[in-house]
């Protein structure tokens, strides 16, 4: 089973991802990190994260440990996040790796932006969680707060106005949401509100999954003529 998570910032895609993860022991790729390391590699060397020849060197020689790194989850890591993932030239260099993981044996959920129409376009469950800009604003300002990350309510507002409309707006997979996604809206949703309806949609979808495996294989039993 392939769930695909997608969403702009601080709608909790993050949260319910790892939690559907958690409750159907399925492995977790949080794909936001690919794109903050990145990011993060560019500005260490003291690189322009609009230098696309740059960023995609960085993304080719990403290591998967650099991915622990707590300094990744600040504000100054997601802005050149947002900067060079609008390079198709670094999203190519980060394809692979999230459609194998995708992929594996057993199955798995991915969180992003363009998890649903790109890399797993034939995932088995497709949601798209939102939120409206205020309340994403005051969640990341919280969970900023709580990380001892200085900032300010209004400094994370602007941030995530500028993201969410370089994410939406770029050429190469643009933040959208998948035609078969379905919608969470979690403006007015606690987030184990938010957490019970995507666990109900999945529920169902390996309902239907199962259904369709035992027609399938019903068929396959079938005498050939
Ligand atoms: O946690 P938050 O939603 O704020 O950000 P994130 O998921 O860690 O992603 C950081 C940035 O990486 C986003 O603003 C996007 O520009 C980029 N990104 C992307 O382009 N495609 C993805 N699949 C994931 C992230």
């Amino acid at each position: 089973m392939i769930i695909a998570v997608d969403g702009p910032s601080a709608s909790g895609k993050g949260t319910i991802a790892r939690a559907l993860a958690m409750a159907l022991g399925l492995p977790h790729l949080d794909t936001g990190l690919l794109y903050r390391a990145v990011g993060q590699a560019t500005l260490a060397v003291g690189d322009d994260p609009a230098d696309a020849a740059s960023a995609a060197a960085h993304a080719r020689q990403l290591r998967l440990d650099a991915l622990d790194d707590p300094a990744l989850r600040s504000d100054e890591a997601a802005r050149a996040a947002s900067m060079v993932a609008a390079h198709p030239c670094v999203r190519d260099a980060l394809r692979d790796l999230q459609v194998r993981f995708a992929r594996q044996a057993g199955g798995a959920v991915l969180d992003g932006r363009d998890i649903g129409t790109v890399i797993a376009p034939d995932a088995d469950l497709k949601i798209f969680v939102t939120a409206n800009a205020q309340t994403r604003a005051e969640r990341r300002y919280a969970e900023l707060q709580a990380r001892g990350l200085p900032t300010s309510l209004a400094a994370v507002a602007a941030d995530i106005a500028a993201r969410d409309a370089r994410d939406s707006g770029r050429g190469a997979a643009p933040l959208r949401m998948a035609e078969d996604a379905i919608l969470l809206d979690t403006t007015n949703l606690s987030i184990d509100a938010a957490i019970q309806s995507a666990l109900a949609l999945a529920d169902a979808r390996r309902g239907t999954r199962a259904i369709v495996d035992g027609a399938l294989s019903a068929a396959d039993e079938q005498p050939k003529r």
